[in-house]
């Protein structure tokens, strides 16, 4: 099956735009990432490229007593981004915008910290990290997780399913290098334990997914696509030691 059809990507936004988060993460990541960006100003300027709906964005918010600029290029995301913001009576702390992370339309040289979970990666490693140094004052943090290979020769599954998504996807040495390549410091580095996979992301979307066999149950075209969304988790469930999400947190060197 072509799993790129338009109608796979409308079950799989009604799949994903109901979840806590489209990526993997937790509170408990976003704290020790936080932690590693030592002598961050008392309210950062903080810029969040890729936040889909927003759930590393509301951690920030809680995390920190800094002014947030979320950007996602889906807008529904943003539009429900904005819902929860309303709702938390936070908007003078979290703005949400649709836009590009190439060209995020933010002043140079503006932010305390740039965080990007899960999203750097699709427009290309290197550029994205060109485009976070830019938008970082000097001395500012940059914070973010990407996938990476634990292991070679992967599960002819695995390494099907990575090609589709990332297919330039490295090892921790290598995104260590194009940290420095791109004129980072890195501070530190820590894979995501399991929960951060499973609690806000894998149990819901199979919570999801069920829900929506119901009301596809008539529909055979997107019950097969259902089970196309659901290899992802079930692939985590069998091969997690071949590959992880790694976070990340690199300084722009001050003058
Ligand atoms: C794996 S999701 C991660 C979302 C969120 N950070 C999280 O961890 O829950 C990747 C996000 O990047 C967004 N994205 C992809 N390309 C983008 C681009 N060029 N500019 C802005 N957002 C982009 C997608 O819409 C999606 O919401």
């Amino acid at each position: 099956m072509n799993s790129l059809t338009p109608r796979f990507w409308e079950i799989f936004f009604e799949v994903f735009e109901d979840l806590p988060r489209q990526g993997p993460g937790s509170k408990t990541c976003a704290s020790e990432a936080l932690a590693l960006c030592r002598g961050l100003p008392e309210s950062p300027a903080i810029l969040d490229l890729g936040c889909g709906v927003g759930g590393q964005t509301m951690y920030l918010a809680e995390l920190t007593t800094g002014v947030i600029t979320a950007i996602d290029s889906h807008a529904p995301s943003i539009d429900r981004l904005r819902s929860t913001v309303a709702e938390r009576g936070l908007s003078h702390r979290v703005v949400a915008l649709v836009g590009d992370m190439a060209s995020p339309g933010q002043p140079t040289g503006s932010f305390d910290l740039v965080w990007s979970e899960g999203a750097l990666y699709s427009i290309g490693l290197r550029n994205a990290l060109r485009v976070c140094r830019d938008a970082l004052k000097p001395g500012g943090y940059l914070a973010f997780t990407d996938s990476i290979w634990r292991e070679d020769n992967p599960p002819a599954e695995v390494k099907a399913a990575f090609d589709l998504e990332y297919p330039t996807m490295g090892r921790l040495e290598d995104d260590l290098a194009a940290l420095r390549d791109c004129g980072f410091e890195p501070v530190g580095h820590f894979p995501l334990p399991d929960e951060a996979w499973w609690d806000d992301f894998y149990t819901p979307m199979e919570a999801r997914i069920a829900e929506l066999r119901k009301k596809y149950a008539d529909d055979p075209e997107a019950s097969a696509l259902l089970d196309k969304v659901a290899e992802e988790p079930e692939m985590h469930r069998r091969h997690s030691g071949y590959y992880a999400y790694e976070f990340f947190v690199a300084r722009r060197p001050a003058p």
